[in-house]
């Protein structure tokens, strides 16, 4: 069966995106469904490309398990829409900006973490990136609540 490519977005990719793909990961790891998905994250701007994730968002994730250190930075391009089957946003921003490079034939791949979450009234992965530390906890919260959901749904999708 040809792997399923998940690709997660936010705005720099050293905070959400890369904190969702190494969550996602693991989570497949541990459900021994790795082989199965093919895993990247990028962001919509282009000022931290090449840099490892957030310092904040490092230490917030080995707090909890998860490894992000080895994650580099990178912009999303146009081509990532016809590569990946799964365009995954953190917020409304990133989802808008992912629908206008994906086009009107692959604007049903992008998606809003959220909706996979569960948690009535939330649509968003707040940006943690100008707030206190508590954020990016918040972050891991949500993103593992989100990352349940959509494996539950992958594995229906197919
Ligand atoms: P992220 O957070 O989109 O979750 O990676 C941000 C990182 C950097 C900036 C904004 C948000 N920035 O403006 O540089």
């Amino acid at each position: 069966m040809p792997e399923t490519g998940i690709l997660f977005v936010c705005l720099g990719n050293i905070c959400r995106s890369p904190t969702a793909e190494g969550v996602f990961r693991q989570r497949l790891v541990t459900r021994g469904l790795e082989s199965r998905f093919r895993v990247d994250s990028a962001g919509t701007g282009d000022w931290h490309v090449g840099s490892p994730p957030d310092r904040r968002a490092q230490l917030a994730a080995a707090s909890r398990g998860f490894d992000i250190s080895g994650q580099r930075a990178r912009q999303v391009r146009p081509d990532d829409a016809d590569g990946f089957d799964y365009l995954i946003a953190m917020d409304r921003g990133n989802h808008r900006d992912l629908v206008h490079l994906a086009g009107t034939e692959r604007a049903h791949k992008v998606r809003l973490f959220m909706e996979f979450a569960g948690i009535d009234g939330l649509e968003e992965v707040p940006d943690p990136y100008y707030g206190g530390d508590d954020g990016f906890d918040r972050v891991i919260d949500l993103v593992e609540a989100a990352s349940d959901g959509l494996i539950e749904h992958l594995l229906r999708a197919r």
